[in-house]
Order: structure tokens, then sequence, then C-alpha cells
């Protein structure tokens, strides 16, 4: 019997302009402003999928990291698979070989039924944005196994949108935005590259994982919490993000670091403080993240001007945006005050360390 199997990788991307808060109510995974993000691209930051499709598989099935999902349940991930899969199948086309010629009907292959197994390279649910680079990396390879080609541009992108949102964005490189859309069917709610990563070559993030472990509140449900109840979140959305991400475009386009990254750090900063304004309050950073925040200010006080930004996720882990010249000197710097771990990453876990600095981007 036909068996078909596609295997592709996707990026992380750590967001300057923060995404908080959907409109549950279409179910359509359309936020309730327009965020940006810069797309992390290395080896050891990303996603990588394998799907098969086969007439002899009885039904989906999913494994992450090495554990299956139960697909037919009401877990988050499975009904983000179940929504993923039906519009990826309704796109599929015929599946042809290198001469033309068609090997399986577009109808055959979207009957099939498909095993996902995906594996990321980095911490998983730490607020990493591992779900960007796994939703992006699923619709990615079912695009290659449907042979699927977008009716218009960003036509994946929405399919993304709505395995995570964050995931739209990083099927792009460089700098992206997710627009917010205005259609009452959400199909302009997607990410557009405003500039390729050949844009600015020197910029470089540095990772601080503070605790590689399971966030406690997942995004989903915390920026649920918010749209609730923070009014802060709500004149965030009104009045802040516009303005901020127009300036913050504006700085990516004119590689103007110190523009770019008080911009990162200011709208970093808002969204924790949305979380804290969250009731029950939600606390995503932990004494550690603060010491981290205290030092980039440290450093670039001592510099005399910015040249780290933090930003912090949906967790205490920090991602700082810097530019290659100054790397060596703030991890120097952030490494005499996190010492790395002797005895290996896992052993921090849950301790106040710094468990890794790792430099991404080339
Ligand atoms: C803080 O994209 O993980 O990282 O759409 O519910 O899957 P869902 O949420 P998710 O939220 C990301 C929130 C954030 C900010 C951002 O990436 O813009």
């Amino acid at each position: 019997m036909p068996m078909f199997i596609e295997t592709c990788t996707a990026p992380t991307n750590i967001a300057v302009i923060k995404y908080w808060g959907k409109d549950e109510a279409r179910g359509l995974n359309t936020p309730i402003n327009s965020s940006a993000s810069v797309t992390l691209d290395q080896d050891d930051l990303c996603a990588m999928t394998s799907i098969a499709a086969s007439s002899d598989f009885v039904a989906d099935r999913l494994w992450l990291n090495g554990k299956e999902e139960d697909t037919a349940g009401n877990g988050t991930h499975a009904k983000r698979l179940r929504k993923c899969l039906a519009e990826m199948r309704g796109l599929a086309r015929d599946r042809v070989d290198a001469s033309g010629a068609v090997v399986c009907t577009a109808t055959e292959l979207a009957s099939y039924k498909v095993h996902v197994v995906s594996r990321n390279t980095f911490p998983t649910a730490a607020g990493l944005a591992s779900s960007a680079a796994g939703y992006a990396c699923l619709v990615h390879t079912l695009a290659k196994l449907y042979n699927v080609e977008e009716a218009y541009e960003g036509q994946l992108s929405t399919i993304a949108r709505q395995g995570s949102g964050s995931a739209c964005r990083s099927l792009y490189g460089g700098f992206v935005k997710w627009v917010k859309g205005r259609k009452p069917d959400a199909t302009d709610s997607m990410a557009v590259c405003v500039a390729d990563q050949a844009h600015w070559p020197e910029l470089r993030a540095v990772i601080l994982v503070i605790n590689a472990g399971k966030k406690e509140t997942p995004s989903t449900e915390g920026m649920q919490t918010s749209v609730e109840t923070s009014p802060l979140l709500a004149f965030r959305a009104e009045s802040v993000v516009e303005p901020r991400l127009a300036a913050m475009e504006a700085a990516y386009r004119a590689r103007d670091f110190e523009a770019f990254g008080k911009l990162t750090m200011q709208d970093s900063n808002q969204f924790h403080a949305t979380c804290l304004d969250t009731y029950p309050p939600i606390f995503y950073l932990n004494d550690v993240s603060r010491q981290a925040i205290r030092l980039c200010h440290a450093f670039n006080e001592h510099k005399g001007r910015i040249l780290a930004a933090y930003t912090f996720d949906a967790g205490p882990n920090a991602v700082i945006y810097c530019e290659a010249k100054d790397r060596d000197e703030l991890l120097a710097f952030m490494l005499h005050f996190f010492p790395p771990p002797r005895s290996g990453v896992e052993s921090y876990t849950n301790k106040p360390a710094l468990l890794k600095a790792a430099a991404a981007m080339p």
C-alpha cells in the first residue's frame, strides 16, 4: 500500500511586540493586537516534524517529543492538530512524480490517516516559543505532503495561526509582523515578512535558559484570563501597540539598535505588567529573570548606550538581543554573574541558575 512521508524543520521566533489575547468567540485565533517578532534561524532552536500518510493507517496519530498524544481527545494539541489537518486536507492537490504523472489523487491522499512525529531541539513549553516552531513545522510539512499551493500569499500562515498564534510568524525569516486583520472570516490575519534576515545580519540573540521546566500557566489559558480581567491589556491593545509597532518597524529597517532595543524591553515589560494586572495575577518572571533584567540595564549603563535588549515570553527565560560586535562581551558579563552548571543542564532545572547561554542566529 502506498505511503508518503515528508520531513521538515521550522525555526522559532521571539516577539519584540507581544501578542497576548485573542478573540475566542470566533474560534479563529485572531489576536486582539498585531505583533512582531524576529525569527531565530538556528539548528538548535527549531522543531523537526515527519509526517507519513498511508491507506494502511487506521487513525491520525501524534507523537510530541517521543510521547504519544491522544488525538481523539479534548487536549489542546489534539484539537489544534485536528483543526490544522482539516484545513490542510481541504487544500490537498494530486501528488505527481518527476515526470508529472499523478501518483496519488488529492481525494485519496486527503482520505489517508497520518502519523505525525514532532520534536523540539529546545525546552518545550518553557516560554521559548516551542509551539510557534511546532505548528509552523506541522503546517509546512503538511503543505509538502499534500502538495499544497497557497491560493493567496499568507494562506499557510492563516492556518498555522489556528494551531498556535505565534506559529504564523515562524513561516518567515527575519523581521515578521503578524497583522491582526479586519475581515470577518479572518483570512487577512496573517504574518508578513517586513525585512528578511539579510537586512540586519549582525543581529544576535543570547538565550538565558533560567528554567527549562514547563510553565505553570499555558499561554492560551493565561491570555484568556488577561483578556477577561486586565484593563491594562485592553488599553495596550487599543492605544499602545500600533504606534509602537510602527516605531519598531522603522527601527528595524534603519538597523537602529538603540531604538529597537528600547522598544523591545519596554514591550516585554508592558506584557509582563499585563500579566500582573490579570486577576488572579500570572507570574512568568522569577527572581533570576529580574536579576537578568537588572544586569542588562547595568551593562547598557556601563556602556553608555543600549547595546543589549532583553525580552521574556510566557516563561522566566531571557532572550537578549544584541549585535554581533557586542555579543562576546555581553555573554562574558552574563556568565560572570550566572556561571554555567558543572554537572549538566538537567541538574539545574528549578534552581535559580543559568542553564545555558547560547547565541542564536548566525
Ligand atoms: C508571550 O502563540 O503560544 O509568546 O495562540 O494560544 O497558542 P496560542 O498562544 P501562543 O502565545 C504566545 C505569546 C507570547 C507572545 C508572542 O509570541 O507574541
